[in-house]
């Protein structure tokens, strides 16, 4: 189906602009491949798990990123394994791969755990705080070590500062098809010129200190410099530098989030909060968990997959055809942008009934197995599957089996936190928090 025409010209730009997880919710059941037009841009909106399979993974090499995106994404971190494309990266995926390995991954495993240690150590009895960015800084502490080898707490303030700067940038170019060239100084513009220096800075830091250690690359950065170094892949400085970001940025925010509003979660739902405690207790009893516990943990696993359905920290996605194609029998030109949300994607009743309670249960028994592929997807899917999703599930299960053992969460009582659908999603106005002491049996 074709959507009513809209404004002239915007479109149905201006009501997505207004509530974009919204929009998508509401236009759901419409079909599996919704026409629009938003500011003189076809855009087809792909309801259903086949739409999304065509577009992610049967005819995969016909739907690069599309330009809103590489405007926004590219700005930041160049052009390189998130906003590429074909052979090049094909080539850049296979460079990175090897460093989330399942034997890599479990040093990442004690990290988290030492990261998450840390963290509650530094928790008063009682004391209400902000679960955002306190997961924002142990996560970051978490990617600085597993992908550099490197300790950034002590840079993490002016990190924070200068990554929202740059993410508010990106943003800012997402949202808007048309913006004064780039090096006219708004402040917008040198607010994010700050940003992006500064970030480079700390990027440019690590290299040059990784670079220097030498040895075999354990962790990812000494990988790419392995890599660099032999003839298959010339990575510049730049380059490396960017792929450094992009991995940075990627993988720390969309962490945070997914674990804050996990803890929240658990802090709404005491029972499965209780739950999960008694499994941590019975499987651990009380010493700290490893990576090679996190089978004997399924109700961990279950609370981690329905907290990423709620509130999946990459809520949309969006591809461009580059050839004309048929999808549901409808015609996909050539330059349409389709376009697809992990957000209303998670809530169709037909798979998840009572789509907006947690549940965590409703995962047992191999429920990922019995819906369709794309049903549930906050990692993506296809050739370009997110590639820090095992770490990022590994790290979100092992900080929770950590700190659930010795810390009860409560939340105030009132409506669910608001989440802004920005280039991830993120809550609004953070997620308070209380944290107790578990008396010991
Ligand atoms: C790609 C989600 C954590 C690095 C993606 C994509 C999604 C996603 C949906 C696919 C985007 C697309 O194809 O348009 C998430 C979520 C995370 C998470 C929900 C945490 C809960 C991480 C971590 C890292 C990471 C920890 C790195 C350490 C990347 C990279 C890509 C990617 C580099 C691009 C891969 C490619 O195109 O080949 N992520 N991610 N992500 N993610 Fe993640």
């Amino acid at each position: 189906p074709r959507l009513p025409a809209g404004l002239p010209w915007v479109g149905q730009g201006l009501e997505y602009r207004k509530d974009p997880l919204g929009f998508f919710l509401r236009y759901a059941d419409r079909g599996a491949v919704v026409r629009t037009r938003f500011v003189g841009t076809d855009i087809y909106l792909l309801n259903t798990s086949e739409a999304i399979e065509h577009v992610l993974v049967k005819n995969f090499r016909n739907y690069p990123k599309d330009a809103f995106q590489k405007r926004a994404l590219e700005a930041v971190v160049g052009h390189g394994l998130f906003t590429s494309h074909g052979d090049f990266w094909m080539r850049r995926r296979r460079m990175m791969q090897p460093a989330f390995h399942k034997n890599l991954l479990t040093a990442h495993g004690s990290v988290a755990v030492k990261a998450a240690s840390t963290w509650m150590a530094s928790r008063r009895e009682g004391a209400s705080f902000d679960a955002y960015p306190e997961m924002m800084a142990l996560t970051l502490d978490v990617v600085a070590e597993t992908l550099f080898g490197a300790n950034l707490s002590a840079q993490a303030r002016e990190l924070g500062r200068a990554m929202e700067a740059v993410m508010l940038h990106a943003q800012h170019l997402f949202d808007t098809p048309i913006s004064l060239p780039a090096w006219v100084p708004t402040l917008g513009q040198r607010r994010f010129r700050a940003g992006l220096r500064a970030l480079h800075a700390v990027v440019d830091d690590v290299v040059e200190r990784r670079r220097r250690q030498g040895g075999p690359g354990e962790d990812l950065l000494g990988l790419m410099l392995e890599a660099q170094a032999e003839d298959g892949e010339h990575l510049t400085d730049a380059q490396l530098r960017d792929e450094c970001l992009t991995l940075m940025i990627a993988g720390h925010e969309t962490t945070a989030t997914a674990l804050a509003l996990s803890l929240y979660l658990l802090a709404r739902h005491p029972d499965a909060q209780a739950a999960l405690r008694r499994e941590l207790a019975t499987v651990l009893g009380g010493r700290e968990p490893t990576v090679a516990d996190l089978p004997s943990l399924p109700y961990c696993e279950q609370v981690v997959k329905e907290s990423l359905r709620l509130y999946p920290p990459a809520w949309g996605m969006s591809r461009v055809a580059e050839q004309d194609d048929r999808m549901d029998g409808v015609l996909v030109p050539a330059g349409t942008v389709v376009a697809w949300s992990q957000w209303a994607l998670h809530r169709d009743a037909s798979h998840f009934p009572e789509p907006e309670a947690f549940r965590p249960e409703r995962w047992a028994d191999g429920l990922e197995r019995r819906i369709p592929r794309f049903a549930y997807c906050p990692f993506g899917g296809g050739p370009r599957l997110c590639i820090g999703a095992g770490s990022a599930l590994m790290v979100i299960r092992l900080v929770l089996a950590t700190v659930l053992q010795r810390i009860h969460f409560e939340a105030e009582p009132g409506p669910a936190p608001e989440v802004l659908p920005a280039i991830t999603l993120r809550p609004k106005n953070g997620i308070p928090l209380v944290a107790r002491r578990v008396s010991r049996q």
